[in-house]
C-alpha cells in the first residue's frame, strides 16, 4: 500500500467515529502519527485499540471541542508526544434538529459551539503554535515553512435544508471561517479547506435510515444519483487534500454529493 504519510502527525477531532474514524484509519494506514480527540471515551479507545492492532501510531485523548483548556492541553500533548501536528481534521459534530419554530435555544447553541467555536478553538491551538515555529526560523519564501493543512466537514446541508436552521447555519459558518483562515494563513504555508459531504451513512444519523419501515433509506437512496454514501468516499478526499498532490491548493470548499446537485 502506498504510504504517503510517514513522519506525519494527523490531529482528528470526532476521530471516534464515523467520518473522523475512518479518516483515521486510513491515515494510519499510510503511515501518519495519528491523535484522536473526542469526548466519547469509550468508541475512542476502540478505535485506538483498532489501529494500534492493525500496526499504527495512534493517541487517543479525551475532550470536548467546546473547552478551549482541555483543546489547548491536547494540542500541546500531540506536540510533546509526536512532534508538530501537520494535518488538523476537524470531524466532530451533532445533529439536534428541530423546525424553527420549536427549536429550542439549547440545541441552537449545542450544535452552532460543537461546529463553529470547536473549530474556531481547534483551529487556534494549532496555528499558534505554528505561527510559532514560522516565527522562530524566518524563510524568504512561503514553501520553506513546513506544510500544513486543515481540513474541516461542512454539509451540504450548508445550502439549507429542512429541520436544521442550526445545523445549516454552522456549516455554512464553517465555509466563511475556511475562507478567511485560508487567505490569513496562507502566508504561513498553511492550507485550509473545507468539504461539503451528502448522506454517509454513520453514527450521527441515529435511527434515521432504519424507522418508519425504512422511509428514509428509499427516499434518500432516490435523491442521491450514487446512493447513500459511505465514510471511505470522504476520508479518500480529505486523505489528497492533505497530500502532495493538493499542495497549490488553498481555500477550497469540495462537494463529496454522490452526483446529486440539488438542494437536500
Ligand atoms: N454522516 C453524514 O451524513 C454527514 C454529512 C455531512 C457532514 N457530516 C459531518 O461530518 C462530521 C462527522 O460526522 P459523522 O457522520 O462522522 O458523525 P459521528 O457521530 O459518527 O461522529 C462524530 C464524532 O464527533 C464527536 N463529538 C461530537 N461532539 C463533540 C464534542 N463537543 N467534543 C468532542 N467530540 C465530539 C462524537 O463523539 C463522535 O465521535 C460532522 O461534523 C457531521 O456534521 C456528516
Amino acid at each position: 500500500m502506498e504510504k504517503r504519510f510517514e513522519e506525519k502527525v494527523a490531529f482528528i477531532t470526532g476521530g471516534a467515529s464515523g467520518l473522523g474514524e475512518k479518516t483515521a484509519k486510513d491515515f494510519a494506514g499510510e503511515g501518519a502519527k495519528v491523535v484522536l480527540y473526542d469526548f466519547d471515551g469509550e468508541n475512542g479507545k476502540r478505535v485506538e485499540n483498532e489501529i494500534k492492532s492493525a500496526g499504527g501510531e495512534v493517541m487517543f485523548l479525551e475532550g470536548d471541542v467546546r473547552e478551549i483548556e482541555t483543546i489547548d492541553s491536547a494540542v500541546q500533548k500531540t506536540f510533546d508526544t509526536y512532534g508538530p501536528i501537520d494535518f488538523l481534521i476537524y470531524s466532530a459534530g451533532i445533529l439536534q434538529d428541530g423546525m424553527i419554530h420549536k427549536l429550542p435555544e439549547e440545541r441552537w447553541n449545542a450544535v452552532i459551539d460543537t461546529h463553529l467555536k470547536g473549530f474556531f478553538l481547534s483551529m487556534q491551538a494549532c496555528v499558534k503554535r505554528w505561527i510559532d515555529i514560522c516565527k522562530a526560523d524566518k524563510k524568504e519564501k512561503i514553501e520553506e515553512y513546513p506544510d500544513r493543512r486543515i481540513i474541516t466537514i461542512s454539509s451540504q446541508a450548508a445550502e439549507g435544508n429542512i429541520g436544521q436552521l442550526n445545523y445549516s447555519a454552522a456549516k455554512s459558518g464553517m465555509l466563511g471561517m475556511v475562507k478567511t483562515a485560508g487567505l490569513e494563513l496562507i502566508r504561513y504555508n498553511i492550507k485550509t479547506h473545507a468539504i461539503m459531504p451528502t448522506l454517509i451513512e454513520t453514527p450521527i444519523l441515529g435511527e434515521l435510515l432504519s424507522k418508519q419501515e425504512g422511509k428514509w433509506r428509499k427516499y434518500y437512496s432516490g435523491r442521491i444519483p450514487l446512493g447513500i454514501g459511505e465514510p471511505k468516499y470522504v476520508s479518500k478526499v480529505i486523505l489528497f487534500l492533505c497530500s502532495d498532490d493538493a499542495w497549490f491548493m488553498n481555500g477550497e470548499i469540495i462537494g463529496i454529493n454522490g452526483g446529486r446537485l440539488d438542494k437536500v
